[in-house]
Parts: structure tokens; sequence; C-alpha cells
């Protein structure tokens, strides 16, 4: 595919559910003017309480799926299969740009960090793969780096939990050791929402822990990073004042997809847009 041939394609968005559409939001709000193809595997999350074989296995078979369609570069949003599947989606589709979201947020977060005391928070999948403090300590050398699996934000920020006493001491529960309990020299001073969902906390997170702490969401950071590579790839779609289209697809329950896009995107989104697609039997 030439680069003029694939300026006009959509950007492949993919996730494991509907959390991912934090990447969408980023993707929407920097690049309007780029039509997008979001595709969630509804009917095989969660993935962050999965093994590798198993994210890579379906993160490749969600990329075939959008590949198939046509796309132009594909964005993994799910932090999960970025920290699995990057380099098997890169070999098994060579001529196509794939970006993940650990990158863009280990390399925010060696920025942001005042002293280098880095929390990374994601699914217990994310954490056993380890790619993000390998990724910061790249970007940050001697950076001191801890994880932390929060799997109770995943589920709560699907009911919308994101807010309120019950979220707060959540938080509190998770975070209270690295960022509240230590003496001040010795607490971590930057937090990385390492999950999809994790951005729908910021406001409470930012209550929580204050203003000397960096939170680094790697929703954003992607977005401004696929920003780069397209305009180095030279595909970047001309820049036009009507937002371009945005084209929903999931492996099973449009409806809860639809309702449940409400606690991560401002917009509201019909089940009758979600399309079904099978990954399986392609
Ligand atoms: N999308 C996942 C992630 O960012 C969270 C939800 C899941 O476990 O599938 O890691």
């Amino acid at each position: 595919m030439t680069a003029k041939a694939s300026v006009s394609l959509p950007i492949g968005v993919f996730d494991s559910g509907v959390g991912g559409l934090t990447v969408l939001k980023a993707l929407r709000e920097r690049l309007p003017h780029e039509p997008l193809i979001y595709l969630g595997d509804t009917a095989r999350l969660p993935y962050g309480t999965k093994s590798a074989a198993a994210v890579s296995a379906y993160a490749l078979e969600a990329a075939k799926a959008l590949v198939s369609v046509g796309i132009k570069a594909l964005v993994v949003a799910d932090n999960t299969s970025s920290a699995h599947a990057l380099d098997a989606l890169r070999a098994e589709f060579p001529g196509l740009p794939v970006l993940g979201v650990v990158e863009p947020g280990a390399q925010a977060a060696g920025h942001a960090s005042p002293r280098g005391k880095i929390m990374v928070i994601a699914t217990e999948s994310t954490v056993r793969a380890g790619t993000y403090p390998r990724s910061i300590l790249h970007s940050r050398p001697g950076a001191s780096v801890s994880q932390l699996a929060c799997p109770l934000f995943v589920s709560m920020a699907e009911e919308g939990m994101v807010d309120g006493p019950i979220a707060m001491q959540v938080a509190r529960h998770y975070l209270a050791n690295a960022f509240l309990d230590p003496e001040p020299l010795e607490r971590a001073d930057c937090l990385l929402l390492g999950c999809t969902h994790f951005p729908a906390f910021l406001p409470l997170l930012r209550q929580l822990l204050g203003p000397n702490v960096a939170i680094v969401d790697s929703a954003t950071t992607t977005a401004r990073a696929v920003e780069d590579l397209l305009e180095n790839r030279a595909i970047s779609a001309p820049k036009q004042t009507v937002p371009a289209p945005v084209r929903y697809f999931a492996t099973d329950a449009p409806e809860r997809f639809a309702r449940v896009a409400a606690v991560f995107v401002p917009w509201a989104i019909d089940p009758a847009e979600v399309n079904i697609i099978d990954l399986v039997h392609q």
C-alpha cells in the first residue's frame, strides 16, 4: 500500500472491550479529521486476567479483522494487548504501522516524574508482562518503578462508580502504600494509568493525591504519538472542518457496549451503530 493510497483510510483502534474508548476520545480530540474504526472484543473481555498466549492470539485475530476492513494504522488501545502482543502484531502485519499505549505512556511518565519514583497501575496480566517497567527504565534509566494490579477499578468504571466515597476508599486502599503513608521523600511522585479504564478516575485520583503527584494517562500520550507517526509516514488525512466518521465494531452485546460507553466518552452511541463481528471464524 503506498502512503498516498492509505491517506484516506481510517485508523483502526482495538481494545478488549469498551474502555479503549478513552483512547478513541483522545484521538478524536487531537485528530478530529482522521476517520476511526473502533473494535471492542466484548465477547472475550476481560483480557486483563488472561495469559500472554491467549491475549496475543485474541489481539492477532482482532488486528486481522481490522486489516481486512482496511486501515492505514493500528492503535492497540488495550494496555494488556500492548504489553503482550505488540511484537507479534508488528511481525504479522509488516507494512502496517502498529502503535500500542505502553511506550507513549512510559515515556511520558519518565519525563513527568520529578524524582523518578513511578508507580504503574494496570491489570493483573499487564503487571505480569513487566512491559511498563522495562519501557520506563529505557526512557528514564535509574528510575524506581513499582506496579500494582487494580482489578476493582475495571469493574467499578464499568458500573460508572468513578467518584463518591466507595471509589475514594478503593483508590486509597490501592494507593496509600506508595503515595500517602511513607515519609514525603520516600513517596512515589508519578502515577501512570496503565489501563484503558483508569482515566475515568482522574478527578478522584487528583483529589486523593494532590497537586504534587504527576498523573500520566497513556490515552492522551498515545494520541500525541499517533499524530507524530502519521506525520512521519506522510499518511495524515487532510484537515477539514467537519469531523471524520467513527465506526464501531464489537464481538458481542451492542446494548451493553453503548451503555457502558457513556462512562468513557461524552457523546452517545446508539446500539444500532455497533456492528457485530466474528473474530473466530474469519
Ligand atoms: N482494556 C484492558 C486494559 O487496558 C482493561 C480491561 C480488560 O481487562 O480487558 O488492560
